[in-house]
């Protein structure tokens, strides 16, 4: 039904061998459970590569208060799967595990996405080249974007000169 491929986004994606029909599960993220302690320990560490210029994914998945799952170890082809910030797919936690489900009908060949949710404060570590129309700029999720568009605005606001 999937399949790994090189993507526009960011290295590899995921992407549909036939067509899907909304509302269809497609796969479950599997992966390591983890506590948030060592999510954090992995995220810091991930952070310092990319301070470093060197190329690292996180691959840690919220699933509850107290554990994420990671992905690089023991997980399948969902940890391919990209952002986006108009995304085809949705995660869904139930009873303990992660399913990612078509939003809406997705054609053959259209890469899998889905809403990574990441929380505002990442926003500045995480850049998004989802290259949708109404792409944010960075990964973070839906509910908190408005959020990105006050940084920008204060941003611009000191970038122009007193009194205008
Ligand atoms: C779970 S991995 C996805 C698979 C990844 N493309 C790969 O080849 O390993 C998550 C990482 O992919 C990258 N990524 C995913 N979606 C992205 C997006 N919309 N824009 C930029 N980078 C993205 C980020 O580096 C993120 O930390
Ligand atoms: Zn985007």
């Amino acid at each position: 039904m999937i399949r790994r491929a090189r993507s526009d986004i960011h290295g590899h994606g995921v992407y549909a061998r036939v067509a899907i029909p909304a509302g269809y599960v497609i796969i479950k993220y599997r992966g390591e459970r983890i506590t948030k302690a060592e999510s954090a320990r992995r995220e810091a560490k991930r952070l310092e590569r990319l301070r470093r210029g060197l190329e690292s994914c996180t691959m840690a998945f919220r699933l509850n208060q107290r554990y994420d799952i990671d992905g690089r170890r023991g997980g399948n082809m969902s940890r391919f799967i990209n952002h986006s910030c108009a995304p085809n797919c949705r995660s869904e936690k139930r009873r303990g595990h992660i399913w990612i489900g078509a939003l809406r009908d997705i054609a053959e060949g259209e890469e899998i996405s889905f809403d990574y949710g990441f929380r505002f404060r990442h926003w500045a570590s995480n850049p998004c080249r989802c290259n949708a129309p109404e792409c944010a700029g960075y990964i973070v999720e839906a509910s908190q974007r408005w959020r990105l568009r006050k940084v920008a605005k204060g941003a611009s606001d000191q970038a122009r000169p007193k009194g205008l």
